[in-house]
Order: structure tokens, then sequence, then C-alpha cells
């Protein structure tokens, strides 16, 4: 995905500055312009040389650099999308609440007005002071700062308790939405189904397909950074789900129904990406079946179609299905299409075991109610995502072009 976005990244003296590596390598894939900015303290921790190596850019740390002159920090707030402070010290938020500006990064904060996007990250007690929590408040009821507050663990000094720099992926896409000039689904309510779900036969056996939930996951996470509030409902998978989202689990087929039928209030999209288990066993055993030296028959019955339930039940605005061929592509899927009812279908090839089931890759295309048929290159699920929100909004004029 390439957005074309500015990233001041202010780094600050924390322990937990080693992790900013991994997520300026996060940024960069996305083809985010970084521009590093280092606190005094922070040069003592990490080398400015990595930093610089990894963001492909400069690192930016001298309040009178010999070329930008005295106006430097105006001029590198300047044209900015966000600035991203990670890790946060509580001296450079204490500073920032209280309007200082002594160094590069708490000057380019007050001569900008850009958003501000903080991840503190110190000493439990540092954390829970009341003076820290003050100046975290004071800066909340500010409309241009937000937080994303640190995680409870063991800390770097042995203590246990709050002050844990979030999770990376979490930051990065905590960020994402600020640094997308597209806000394709803003004020949109979107539902996502994913991953597979189980039928159990008894405590210990279920029938269930190899869907890892990586596209449904992809979904909810483009929908979310595209400015969308999004709800995800999944079956069992191993992955994490994206920051920012509302996730509700399930495990059977009955049970992913329920959670989508009675999903609170409207909303505008419903992405039914989930594997959804045709057939559950017609009785479910309490105790586990032990073997007996014969055959074991059971009896099978089929689950609700629940992507055709949730057209009949009127409460989403556009709807749109999967559907996982090995043969007749265009045909099975539009069939599919109007048989449940719906607006889209994207279709893919699991024949092939390069893209689909397990991969992170996906190709195929859409097909619309109206024929309309666009084709998805090869391309990994993230962008797959991107571009079916693109086509929905387009369709649906949620956005002007
Ligand atoms: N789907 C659903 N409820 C089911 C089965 C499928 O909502 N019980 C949804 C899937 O999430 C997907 C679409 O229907 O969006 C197509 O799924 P697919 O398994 O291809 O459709 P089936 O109707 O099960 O057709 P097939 O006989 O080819 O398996």
């Amino acid at each position: 995905m390439s957005c074309k976005a500015r990233l001041l990244l202010g780094i600050t003296g924390s322990v937990a500055v080693y992790k900013v590596c991994e997520l300026i390598r996060l940024f960069r894939k996305e083809d985010i312009e970084i521009i590093p900015v280092m606190t005094p303290d922070s040069k003592r921790f990490i080398s400015p040389l990595l930093i610089e190596s990894l963001a492909q850019n400069r690192v930016y740390s001298d309040m009178f650099d010999e070329s930008g002159g005295a106006f430097y920090h105006i001029m590198l707030s300047r044209g900015v999308n966000l600035i991203l402070i990670a890790p946060a010290t509580a001296n450079t938020i204490a500073k920032i609440a209280s309007g200082m500006a002594d160094n590069l990064l708490t000057s380019a904060v007050l001569a900008s007005e850009a958003p501000v996007l903080i991840a503190p990250a110190m000493n439990v007690k540092m954390f829970e002071n009341r003076i820290t929590q003050q100046n975290i408040d004071r800066l909340s009821g500010l409309k241009r700062f937000s937080f994303i507050m640190p995680e409870s663990g063991e800390l770097a000094c042995g203590d246990v308790g709050a002050g844990r720099l979030a999770d990376i992926q979490d930051i990065f896409d905590a960020s994402m939405p600020y640094l997308l000039d597209n806000k394709l689904l803003s004020g949109k309510k979107v539902l996502v189904s994913a991953g597979p779900t189980r039928e159990f036969m008894d405590p210990v056996r279920f029938l269930s397909n190899p869907s890892s939930g990586k596209m449904g996951y992809e979904l909810a996470r483009v929908a979310r950074w595209l400015g969308a509030e999004v709800t995800l409902v999944t079956g069992p998978v191993s992955i994490k789900p994206p920051y920012g989202v509302r996730v509700i689990n399930v495990v059977s087929a009955e049970e992913m129904k329920t959670a989508i039928l009675n999903a609170k209030g409207r909303y505008d999209l419903l992405v039914m990406n989930a594997a959804v288990s045709d057939w559950r066993f017609d009785k479910r055993h309490t105790q586990k079946i032990k073997r007996n030296g014969s055959s074991l028959s059971l009896l099978f019955r089929e689950n609700p179609d629940i992507i055709s339930l949730a057209s009949k039940s009127r409460k989403f605005g556009f709807i749109v299905g999967f559907a996982a061929e090995t043969e007749n592509l265009n045909d099975n899927a539009a069939d599919k299409m109007k048989r449940k009812n719906i607006d889209a279908i994207v279709v893919n090839d699991i024949s092939r075991g390069d893209i689909g089931f397990g991969q992170d890759y996906n190709e195929g295309r859409i097909l619309f109610r109206d024929k309309t048929v666009v084709n998805i290159e090869k391309s990994g699920k993230r962008d797959m995502a991107l571009r079916l929100f693109s086509e929905i909004a387009k369709r649906q004029k949620w956005v002007k072009t």
C-alpha cells in the first residue's frame, strides 16, 4: 500500500527505544516518509545511525543545526500528517503539557498544528504518579493530542505494572488513520466476519477448515485505517486482532449467526469473509466418543446460511461475500451472489496453493450485482482489502471522486 504521508517520529530517552526500529520498518513498508527527531537523551540509548539507516532519512536533533538555522523546528513540522512520539518519557510528556520548547522535538510539537499521538513508556511509579496522570489528562483534553496507553507487565527495571510501551503493531495501527490521505469509510459502520468456524462432535473433536483469518483481519484493519467503526466477528484463529476494532469471538456457525444478526444497530457494510462450516454434527456428544473396534457413523445437519439471513434482515446497507471456488469461478460466484441476494462477491481460486487459505497473498475478482467485474491482481491481503473498499465506496458514492 503506498500512501504519500509524512510522519514526524519523535524518539525520547526510554529503554523501550530499541522497539522503535520495528516500528520504523512497518511505516517504511507502507512507503511512509519518516522524519526522525531524537531528543538528546534518546541518543544515549540508541545510535542515530541505526535510526537513520532504517528510516532512510537523516535524524534531526539539534535545535540550531547549521543548515536549518533558527527556524528549524518550524520547518520540520510543516506538511506533517502526524507527530508520533514513541517511546514518550514522563519528562517529555510533562514538558509538552506545560508548553515547554527546550529541544527540537518539544519545539516542533509547539510550533505545529498536526495531530500528536503519544505512546508513553516508563517505570510504573512514574506512570501512575498523579503528576504524570494529570499531564496526560491535560493533553487528552485537547483535540490535537491522543495517547496509546502502555501495557502492564514486567518492566525493564524489574518492577511489574503499567508502563511498558504499547505493542508496536498497535502503535502502527493507531497511527495509520492519520496517515492515509483517503478517509474512504469515514463515519461508516462496518462488520467483518473472519476465520473458520468449528463444529464440535464431542468435547475434543471438531469439523473445521484451514482458514487462517488473515484476509478477514486485514479487512478489519484496513476498514479501521480508512475511518470506519469496525466490529470483527471472528472464529478461532491464532493471529492478533487489529487495534481499535471491536472483537466478538465465536466458535460455531450458530454462534457466528447470532453475533452478526444480533449486533447492535445498523451497519453500512457487511463483509462476510468467514469460512463458515456448511455442516454441523446432528448431535454434540457431551462425553468423548470412545472407539470400540467398529466404524462410526455420524449424521450432519446443514448450518444456517448466515449471509442470506443477513440479507433478509435489512440490517446492512451493502453486503459482500467471498467465494472460494475450485472450478467455474465466475459462474459459481455469480450464482451464489444471486442465491444469497447480496450486492457483491469476491471470488478466488483455492485450487492454487500460492493464494487464499493461509497465504499472505490473494488474487481474484469482484463481481457486483450490476454484473460489472473488477479484477484484482495478485497482491498482499492488505492491498486487496483496500482495493475492495475503494470499489465499494466508489459505487456507494461514499466519497466524491
Ligand atoms: N456463508 C455464510 N453461511 C454459511 C456458508 C457460507 O454466510 N453457512 C457465506 C461465506 O462467508 C461467504 C459466502 O457465504 O461469504 C460464500 O461461501 P461459500 O462457502 O463459498 O458458499 P456456500 O453457500 O457454502 O457454497 P458451497 O456449496 O460452494 O460451499
